[in-house]
């Protein structure tokens, strides 16, 4: 396929794969570039500085395979590199493409979803240790009140095909506990990692069912499908093919059949290097 034309979907991994199902869902008719950085995942513990060098390479990679616009389908990613690559590296390297991510459109529709107003993130360590659900949270609704709970094994968990065993309950129910007694008041926990969609079933065994669990997926589809109404001079330069493409800088082999988990359509993958 001729990517030329098409929107880019990063992540570290494989979690972007349930925010890009969303997206084809909503908008089947546009060409997709899948790049998952795996040989360099999980991104969750790595540093600012790190997380963005990484985040940097894979935007040039697909704007080099002539994406248009590329989505930040990574919190991580979102937390810590992407108002740089906006402000900084943009106006350089391409000022007439864009990156987006998916803190924003997670945030925007968070008052009318909690009653309480008292929200809870669950996320990587990168994602809470940045701050970026309270920070912009607190920008829109300065009235609610936000608590964030690192999971660190939750990835690990779905990367190595281990979200649906037992032993996942103990690392699952460790952190729901957690951040429910931190803040009892809490009726909307927003899963703030891309991974964490596969975890659900797991994670509303440990819930009361009182609370809201929200995943982002079909919000983010939603607020594309919006941006691109909103912006006829970039969705006039995509292209309208159906085209996919799956690119991973780990092996073909264990990208595609990882990926089967997540996707309901066989893939052709890509093996590239970035850097
Ligand atoms: N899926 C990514 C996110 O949404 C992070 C996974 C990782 O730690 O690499 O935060």
């Amino acid at each position: 396929m001729d990517s030329s034309g098409s929107i880019g979907i990063f992540d570290s991994g494989y979690g972007g794969l349930t925010i890009f199902n969303k997206i084809q869902e909503a908008l089947p008719v546009y060409n997709y570039v899948y790049l998952g950085d795996n040989a360099r995942a999980p991104y969750g513990t790595r540093s600012f500085e790190v997380v963005y060098r990484f985040t940097r390479q894979a935007v040039v990679r697909l704007f080099e395979e002539g994406c248009q616009l590329v989505i930040l389908a990574c919190n991580t990613a979102s937390a810590k590199a992407l108002r740089t690559i906006q402000q900084k590296d943009l106006p350089i390297l391409a000022p007439s493409r864009r990156v987006l991510g998916v803190i924003r459109p997670t945030v925007e529709v968070i008052d009318g979803i909690s009653r309480t107003k008292h929200v809870g993130v669950l996320g990587t360590n990168g994602t809470i240790s940045s701050d970026s659900y309270s920070i912009e949270i607190h920008h829109l609704f300065p009235h609610i009140t936000v608590t964030g709970e690192a999971c660190p094994m939750w990835v690990p968990l779905v990367e190595n095909n281990e979200y649906d065993s037992p032993g996942a309950d103990y690392f699952v129910k460790q952190h729901i506990d957690h951040i429910l007694s931190v803040d009892p008041a809490i009726d909307t926990l927003i899963l703030g990692c891309t991974h964490y969609p596969l975890l659900m079933p797991k994670i509303k065994k440990f819930l009361p069912p009182s609370i809201t669990l929200f995943s982002q997926g079909e919000r983010v589809a939603d607020s594309l499908s919006d941006y691109l109404l909103r912006h006829p001079e970039i969705d006039e330069r995509l292209t309208k093919q159906s085209g996919r493409r799956f690119l991973t800088t780990e092996s073909v082999d264990k990208f595609a059949e990882t990926a089967s988990i997540f996707l309901s359509q066989p893939i052709e993958v890509e093996q590239i290097t970035l850097g």
